[in-house]
């Protein structure tokens, strides 16, 4: 790598850590080349100190969003970490005492994770409907535009557009368009989609029964993990609980949180 290469890198690390928290450690040159690879392309744009450059100078919001874009990790799933979504319906809901539900799915990507909760959520209704009489609303954020355009559509296709769904969820949630599967609209009805940064600023969102948090809080620096753990904490209702991805420890919130574990989950109660 040339001395121009590496300087261009460590200014995009700077800039992605500024801008979403996210830090790019080094040894992910190869990552960065293939994702930026045609967004560069297209904008004509020769290497990473132009592209940084332009960055910096705020030239452009358009190129700052497609960067965010190309540089957030989205990779999701259908009921990612099923042992959550059973801890959930078994231990979590019956025991909000709400009667309107507010889940908040921080850091949706492209929905995968909103619209297997509204499904859980949907389940665990059928059992008995009169358990939450306000219904489940849940708000699905993230920081990618075009992850939560995707989300928006609810439209899924290719080979792995059902991964982690079986075939009776598949069959009574989604409708077929040849290889795609659309959500169905009583699925879609409860989610609300918004843009928003977990590591930007003080935007309020309203308190919530259940925030699903997983596989993000890990990307940010310590300092910076610190500072959104505790602004979770507040969105949390007192007695609310927060899912974090697998290895995503809430360290140094032992006077606010409590580990409740269930299924093989482990999940954490606002005291
Ligand atoms: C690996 S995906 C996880 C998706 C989902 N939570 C799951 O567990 O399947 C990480 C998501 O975090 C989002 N993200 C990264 N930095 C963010 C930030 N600062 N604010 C909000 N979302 C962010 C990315 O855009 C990406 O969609």
């Amino acid at each position: 790598m040339s001395s121009q290469d590496v300087a261009g890198y460590l200014a995009l690390q700077r800039f992605l850590e500024g801008a979403a928290g996210i830090v790019l450690g080094p040894g992910n040159e190869h990552l960065v080349a293939s994702r930026l690879a045609s967004l560069m392309r297209e904008q004509r744009i020769s290497d990473l100190r132009e592209l940084t450059r332009m960055l910096e100078a705020r030239a452009s919001p358009r190129l700052r969003t497609a960067v965010i874009d190309a540089m957030t990790m989205g990779d999701t799933a259908w009921f990612r970490e099923p042992a959550h979504y059973r801890m959930l319906v078994d231990d979590v809901l019956p025991a909000v005492s709400a009667s309107r539900v507010r889940i908040w799915s921080a850091a949706c990507s492209t929905g995968q994770e909103p619209y297997s909760l509204s499904i859980a959520a949907q389940e665990y209704l059928l059992g008995d409907p009169a358990r939450l009489p306000g219904g489940v609303e849940i708000l699905a954020t993230d920081i990618a535009q075009a992850a939560l355009d995707e989300a928006r559509r609810g439209v899924y296709c290719g080979a792995l557009a059902g991964r982690g769904l079986s075939d009776e969820r598949r069959q009574r949630y989604f409708t077929a368009q040849g290889d795609c599967l659309s959500v169905r609209n009583e699925i879609r009805q409860r989610v609300l989609f918004r843009q928003f940064n977990l590591t930007g600023g003080i935007q309020v969102l309203g308190q919530f029964d259940v925030i699903f948090c997983r596989h993000v809080v890990g990307y940010f620096a310590t300092e910076r993990r610190r500072e959104v753990l505790g602004r979770l904490i507040q969105a949390l209702k007192p007695g609310g609980f927060l899912f974090l991805g697998p290895g995503e420890v809430p360290d140094g919130f032992a006077a606010d949180l409590e580990e409740r574990t269930a299924h093989g989950a482990t999940a954490y109660r606002r005291r």
